[in-house]
């Protein structure tokens, strides 16, 4: 497995609304390959999800984990691969948290989400699932599919007000993170 090469917002792929993984080529070498290369480059940035664009792929694709350590989530999310993911809203209460992305390291904002989602994708042998999730894992699987049409989370901040650099951010907002508020990397 390699640790791949990050694509920063400004490089083109990153704004580029991604394709498809044809059904054939899930299981291809090629494609198991990257799924492994995105496991371990999410692990080695610590990050929370990985979407295909974010290494240069404009595949619809996307890697997604929360340690059970990670106070953000109650009992964490497993190592969850997405293929092909379409996301539906499951109400209409959206709540901000905190977010940040590996493509643009060293920030961190206030994004609205859903509260709630329901998830439906592909797993990495290509057989179709369903899952609802809410919270931090809501939110994580939001952001993810997100890079997959081209946004990232700084599009969809009603407020730039909160954009803080880590350092700052560390150093005036976490400690008073309420319940509920969160930080991700994704
Ligand atoms: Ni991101």
């Amino acid at each position: 497995m390699s640790i791949l090469k990050v694509a920063r917002i400004g490089h083109p792929v990153v704004r580029t609304v991604a394709r498809d993984v044809p059904r054939s080529a899930i299981t291809s070498p090629d494609v198991q390959r990257l799924i492994d290369d995105m496991i371990e480059t999410m692990h080695e940035y610590d990050g929370v999800g990985v979407a295909a664009p974010q290494v240069h792929v404009s595949l619809r694709l996307a890697v997604i984990e929360v340690p059970q350590s990670d106070e953000r989530s109650r009992d964490g999310v497993p190592l969850t691969v997405l293929v092909n993911p379409v996301v539906t809203p499951l109400e209409d209460e959206t709540v901000g948290g905190w977010e940040g992305c590996l493509s643009a390291p060293d920030l961190r904002g206030t994004v609205p989400r859903y509260r709630r989602v329901r998830l439906f994708a592909l797993d990495r042998r290509g057989t179709p699932y369903t899952v609802e999730a809410e919270d931090f894992c809501a939110r994580v699987i939001q952001h993810e599919c997100d890079h997959l049409n081209g946004s990232v989370y700084l599009d969809r901040m009603r407020d730039m007000r909160s954009l803080s650099f880590l350092g700052e951010f560390e150093r005036f907002v976490v400690d008073d993170l309420a319940e509920g508020d969160e930080d991700a990397s994704a």
